[in-house]
């Protein structure tokens, strides 16, 4: 059987990324900026409703870059969401600050505001706060913003995950003082790799740009008052994201009927629940997880991972949260429940082919492996 993955670039057929990359060829603005860079930013900032946007290299730098504007540096606190991928923490500590880490609630998965309030009476200085929209379910969003504004607090939205899902009608990426997409090969839409930072905070994205290329002023030399990075995305990957914000609401719609078909399939007998759909919210769908109730069966996420494997069928366990990372212990962990939400999604959650690629053939071979090994 050929390999069903997770989730892998999916070009538009009507080679809309191609034209765009033509158009970049035929006028030798191969890279590093040109046309496309500028476009893919306003199409980029139109869509999500901002004022403006920074194109990057990756997700990561986008971060990286947040974290700046906002002001984080050497010793301050960061509080950031513990189940989620790395690259959310990594650049806390490329600047020097101390990350903290917070618990989920298991209404969205994402960061628990009442954790959040609780890290804030520990740490009341709390320079900046990073959230996550994991694998496209909006965060408590709006609960979230109120409390970093009563802390006077900078909010960065991590949507690397989340492009194109609503709360209450309004794009995410759009909720923090800074939000970020990621275009990695295995996001909803890819450039390849990319990623953008976004803000209605204009000077603040000039800024971003500035230091994303090399720092370097204004002058007929070259000039440098501060460290700077190699951080801009190239005009031909701009130009394939461009062709693929035209097929984004496609790609929502397949990921969506990916979703129900599992949650009509799996779900009955009580044995897998798939990720909620939190109210108010229209998620992008961008994988679909599921959690497997300990109580019902002896079976685990890495039995079905193997199983599935031996079928070439790429299934994952959910992200191991950062409090429990080797590299990152020693920081705090902050969680209100007895039993800390993020561990128990970890240890229970198994993400399923979300690939929309794959042909409704090829879910129900998956969904039978499922129904087999769960005995359902
Ligand atoms: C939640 C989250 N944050 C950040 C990133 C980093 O994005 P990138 O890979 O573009 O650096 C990713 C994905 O890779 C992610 O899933």
């Amino acid at each position: 059987m050929k390999r069903i993955y997770l989730s892998s670039p999916h070009m538009s057929d009507a080679g809309y990324e191609k034209e765009y990359i033509k158009e970049a060829f035929d006028t030798n603005w191969i890279a590093p900026l040109g046309e496309n860079v500028n476009q893919f930013e306003e199409e980029v900032a139109s869509y999500v409703g901002i004022k403006s946007a920074a194109a990057l290299s990756s997700g990561t730098a986008a971060i990286h870059l947040g974290l700046k504007a906002a002001g984080v540096s050497q010793g301050d606190i960061v509080f950031c969401q513990s189940l989620t991928f790395s690259a959310s923490a990594n650049p806390i500590i490329y600047e020097g600050a101390i990350p903290v880490f917070i618990d989920s609630e298991s209404d969205t998965w994402n960061m628990d505001p009442e954790a959040l309030e609780t890290a804030f009476q520990k740490y009341p200085n709390a320079k900046a706060v990073v959230v996550v929209n994991l694998y496209g379910n909006p965060a408590k969003l709006i609960e979230i913003k109120q409390i970093c504004d009563a802390h006077h607090c900078v909010l960065i939205e991590d949507a690397a995950e989340s492009l194109g899902s609503k709360l209450m009608n309004q794009e995410t990426g759009s909720f923090g003082d800074y939000g970020i997409f990621s275009f990695n090969g295995n996001k909803i839409i890819t450039t390849s790799g990319g990623g953008m930072l976004v803000s209605n905070d204009s000077e603040k994205i000039e800024k971003a740009r500035f230091w994303a290329t090399q720092s370097r002023e204004k002058a007929l030399h070259y000039e440098h008052k501060e460290i700077g990075y190699n951080y801009r995305m190239s005009n031909i990957c701009a130009g394939i994201g461009r062709g693929q914000l035209r097929v984004l609401d496609e790609r929502i719609q397949q990921k969506t009927n990916i979703y129900q078909i599992y949650k009509k399939e799996l779900e009955s007998g009580g044995i897998l629940s798939m990720i909620p759909v939190p109210v108010n919210t229209e998620p992008n769908h961008w994988l679909s997880v599921a959690v497997i109730d300990a109580h019902k069966t002896d079976i685990t996420p890495v039995n079905i991972v193997e199983t599935l494997q031996g079928y070439n069928i790429e299934a994952r366990r959910v992200w191991k949260p950062m409090h429990q990372q080797p590299v990152f212990e020693k920081y705090d962990f902050i969680k209100v429940a007895e039993k800390s939400v993020a561990e128990d999604l970890f240890e229970h959650g198994i993400c399923l082919p979300s690939d929309t690629k794959m042909t409704e053939e090829e879910q129900s071979v998956i969904i039978s492996e499922l129904k087999k090994i769960l005995n359902l």
